[in-house]
Parts: C-alpha cells; sequence; structure tokens
C-alpha cells in the first residue's frame, strides 16, 4: 500500500532536528532538512550521511537534500518536523511561516518539549493539521514519541502522524488529552525535579544520585549525566515552563541551576556542567 506520507521536511537541523532527518532517511522516506545556519546545516549533512552510511544505506544518501531557503525545502513536502530552540514566539513564527509556504495537505509538528501545540495553532490556518511530535534523543537507543493533537487537529491528521511514527520504526506514545510533559516527559520531570531538590539541598552528591538510578534502573546514565548531555541551558528552560504553567513554588527549578546557566556551565557541551569533561583534542 502506497504510503500517504513520503516527503518529510525538518525545519531547525540542529541536536535532534538531524538525528530526526536520519531516522527518517533510514526508513527509506525523502528528506528535505532546513536551518537557518549553513555550518549547521553542513553538520547536519555529515552527521546524516555518517549514520546512513554506517548502516549501509547509501541510496537513501541522494534522498536527503539540504537548504538555506525555506520556500524551496518545503515545496513538495507531506509532513513538517519544526525543531528550532524551546521559544514560543520563535515556534509561531516558523510555523506561521511554513503555513504560508508548505502544500495544503502537509502536516506540522513540532518537537518542542515543553509546548503543548494548541499553544502554536493561532499561527496557522490548518488548525486541523498540527500535532505535537516529541522525541527523545538519541532516537536509536530510545526509538519513542510523543504524539498529541491540537485543539482541532482532526482524526485523520492524528492517524497519520501515528502511522509515520510507527513507519520510521518508533513508538508512537499517544496522548489522550493534553498534559503538560506528554507522557514520558512528565515522568520524568518528577525524577529530574527531586535530584535538582537533593543536589540544591547538599543532601547527597550529584555522584551518588546518579549510581543509585543506575543500580536502580539497570540504566547506564543516571540523571545528572543526563542532564549534561541534554544541555542545563535546555534543561533549566524545560524546568521553568513547567513552573511557569503550574504557578506551583515547588516546582521552581534552584538558582543553583539558573546560575550554573549564567556561567555557561552547560554540560557536556560546554566541558562542564554538574560534572566536569575532558575535551576531545582537535586532530
Ligand atoms: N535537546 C534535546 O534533548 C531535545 C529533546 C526533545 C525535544 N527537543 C526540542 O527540540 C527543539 C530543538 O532543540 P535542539 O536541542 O535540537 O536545539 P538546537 O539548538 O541544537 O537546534 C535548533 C536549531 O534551530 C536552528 N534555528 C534557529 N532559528 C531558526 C529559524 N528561524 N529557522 C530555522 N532554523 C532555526 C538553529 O540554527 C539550530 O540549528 C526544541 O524545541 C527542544 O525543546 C530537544
Amino acid at each position: 500500500m502506497a504510503k500517504e506520507i513520503k516527503r518529510i521536511g525538518i525545519v531547525g537541523a540542529g541536536f535532534t532536528g538531524k538525528q530526526i532527518a536520519a531516522q527518517t532517511a533510514l526508513n527509506d522516506f525523502v528528506v528535505d532538512v532546513y536551518d537557518i545556519d549553513p555550518k549547521v546545516l553542513e553538520g547536519a549533512e555529515k552527521y546524516i550521511s555518517g549514520v546512513l552510511k554506517r548502516k549501509n544505506k547509501m541510496d537513501s544518501i541522494q534522498k536527503v537534500s539540504y537548504y538555506s531557503d525555506l520556500d524551496k525545502a518545503l515545496e513538495d513536502v507531506d509532513l513538517v518536523v519544526e525543531a528550532v530552540p524551546e521559544n514560543l514566539e520563535l515556534k509561531k513564527k516558523i510555523f506561521s511561516q511554513i503555513d504560508s509556504i508548505a502544500p495544503v495537505h502537509t502536516i506540522i509538528g513540532t518537537n518542542s518539549s515543553s509546548y503543548p501545540v494548541s499553544k502554536i495553532e493561532s499561527a496557522v490556518k490548518r488548525k486541523d493539521k498540527v500535532l505535537n511530535l516529541h522525541f527523545y534523543p538519541p532516537i536509536p537507543t530510545r526509538p519513542m514519541v510523543d504524539i498529541m493533537a491540537g485543539s482541532e487537529t482532526s482524526q485523520e491528521t492524528f492517524e497519520k502522524g501515528k502511522q509515520w511514527i510507527i513507519d520510521i520504526k518508533c513508538e508512537p506514545l499517544v496522548v489522550k488529552k493534553e498534559c503538560l510533559g506528554f507522557v514520558f516527559n512528565r515522568v520524568w520531570h518528577a525524577v529530574k525535579k527531586e535530584c535538582l531538590k537533593i543536589w540544591d539541598g547538599g543532601y547527597a552528591d550529584i555522584e551518588t544520585v546518579d549510581t543509585a538510578w543506575k543500580i536502580f534502573t539497570g540504566m547506564k546514565m543516571g540523571p545528572f549525566t543526563m542532564m549534561d548531555g541534554i544541555g542545563l541551558d535546555v534543561a533549566y528552560a524545560v524546568e521553568m515552563s513547567y513552573y511557569e504553567a503550574s504557578g506551583d513554588p515547588n516546582d521552581k527549578p534552584p538558582d543553583a541551576l539558573k546560575e550554573l546557566v549564567e556561567n555557561g556551565d552547560l554540560g557536556m557541551k560546554t566541558g562542564k556542567g554538574f560534572y566536569t569533561f575532558r575535551r576531545r583534542r582537535k586532530k
């Protein structure tokens, strides 16, 4: 049976956007990748081609195109995944641009970690064709995607989005009604919140918490290492969005986390966060 969704646009090819593009290309879709920053686009091409080569999918390399022009990138896509930084006004602006460029049938999904698409949908006319499509990078080891409707999303859009998630070999995590944090991010938020309180209150060392988590869950990394990997700027922004949504002082991330972010200690990407990382020397 012919797939209804065949061509995917990725808007924002940073940390998550390039992984979504690679997973999509690996599963035989045509992919059009756009980023505002040409250097990011170059990095994305290197990453995606590398993944496809390692998986022996040489044919798929030709099916991925890279654009610095949004109009060209979205000319013929059936589904767009927006993965620009976590800023509501920026996401609305990008949704509005996509809405004015993409074909009328195109579905627009956001990979936002915290904003329900109902907060973004006012920026588009096609309110029946929007979705939250939230990934959990690294996608190869965490192949699952939250899928959540906006206030006017049609059942057809939802089903098509769900089928696409299955087609790219991920598990769809269906959110039955709007929920801050979707399915698993909500669980993960509760874990992070308590870990941060233990650290901020001086109750135990980060190493102790991470070790306990690894023994208990059998996972290779603890919550503090994972937050360093995600980026403390992203982690702080996400925790703040929960706090802003609930207004519950218990949800407020500790000021000490904000201080790390303000000092530029953002985790693995800057070499220091909760932990200090040895930088790879350039050859
Ligand atoms: N980092 C994670 O682990 C993670 C996990 C799930 C979801 N997300 C969500 O994915 C989104 C992107 O996060 P990320 O970590 O990939 O960020 P990132 O900073 O690595 O990538 C964002 C990209 O968007 C590009 N960009 C900025 N403005 C743009 C514009 N106007 N048009 C096109 N591209 C533009 C940037 O150049 C950058 O390459 C956020 O909404 C975030 O909450 C992140």
